[in-house]
């Protein structure tokens, strides 16, 4: 299975402090946000990775991260999304570089206290489709800038982009997990009415075969790009954390 972390994006949500540099490379305490991505697949069992980026700021990932030794990745390779097209067109992106193997597809922005190879090694099992992470959220204007799932017992019905009235506490955080079908799937995307191919949607094709599995995680979950306040959440956690 191979790795690939999605760090692309206009971050406009944390303007103007994403003009100056790439959402992804802010800090979180002491580090750049995209270090936590790349610790957390590596500490998934990860050797093999890929880094999606795109906009000014590039080449600054390439300064951080190098060939990926320092961080314990064997091989790391990176694509450059021309335009901000959403999460789904960059994952695209990443076609070649998982060949016919199956994928865990991470956002760089976000942060799980709780190690994420439980979940690796249930989707290696698992026979053929995907598998979300969701996390439960408390507040109801939290989940309306995140996909909520929609639950009948335990099992995925729908997934809701940043729904008006969210039809569960359970957000779909960015820890996806994709067979070999999600590169026929990908091409049949429309755009959104934000104009990006949206993962949801991607989610909800597996969500609609009965071929959608999800873990609730507990522990911290956080998404440092949702919004000013999200990412000083995030950046405290992190904080609280790494201070021992
Ligand atoms: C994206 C997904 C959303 C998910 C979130 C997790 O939102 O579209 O379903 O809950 O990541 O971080 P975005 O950051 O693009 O608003």
């Amino acid at each position: 299975m191979k790795g690939v972390i999605l760090a692309g994006g206009s971050g406009s949500r944390l303007a103007p402090l994403t003009r100056i540099t790439n959402k992804h490379l802010l800090p979180l305490y002491d580090r750049p946000m995209v270090t936590y991505a790349v610790e957390a697949l590596v500490e998934g069992g990860f050797s093999e990775l890929m880094l999606v980026t795109g906009g000014t700021h590039a080449g600054e990932f390439f300064r951080l991260l190098g060939n990926g030794q320092e961080y314990g990745i064997e091989r790391l390779f990176y694509a450059y999304q021309e335009r901000p097209g959403g999460i789904a067109e960059a994952l695209g992106l990443a076609e070649r570089f998982v060949g016919g193997e199956r994928c865990c597809v991470l956002l760089a922005d976000n942060i799980f206290e709780r190690p994420l190879r439980p979940v690796v090694e249930k989707f290696a099992a698992q026979e053929r489709g995907a598998r979300v992470i969701l996390s439960r959220i408390a507040e109801e204007q939290h989940l309306r800038h995140l996909g909520v799932a929609e639950l009948d017992g335990d099992r995925i019905v729908r997934i809701v982009e940043k729904p008006a009235e969210p039809p569960s506490p359970f957000a779909v955080t960015g820890a996806y997990f994709y067979d070999e079908q999600v590169w026929e799937i990908l091409p049949t995307l429309e755009p959104s009415g934000r104009g990006e191919l949206e993962i949801t949607d991607l989610n909800n094709w597996y969500v609609e075969r009965g071929q959608m599995e999800a873990d609730v995680l507990d522990g911290f979950w956080g998404d440092a790009g949702e919004s000013i306040d999200a990412y000083y959440i995030v950046n405290d956690f992190v904080r609280n954390g790494r201070r021992g």
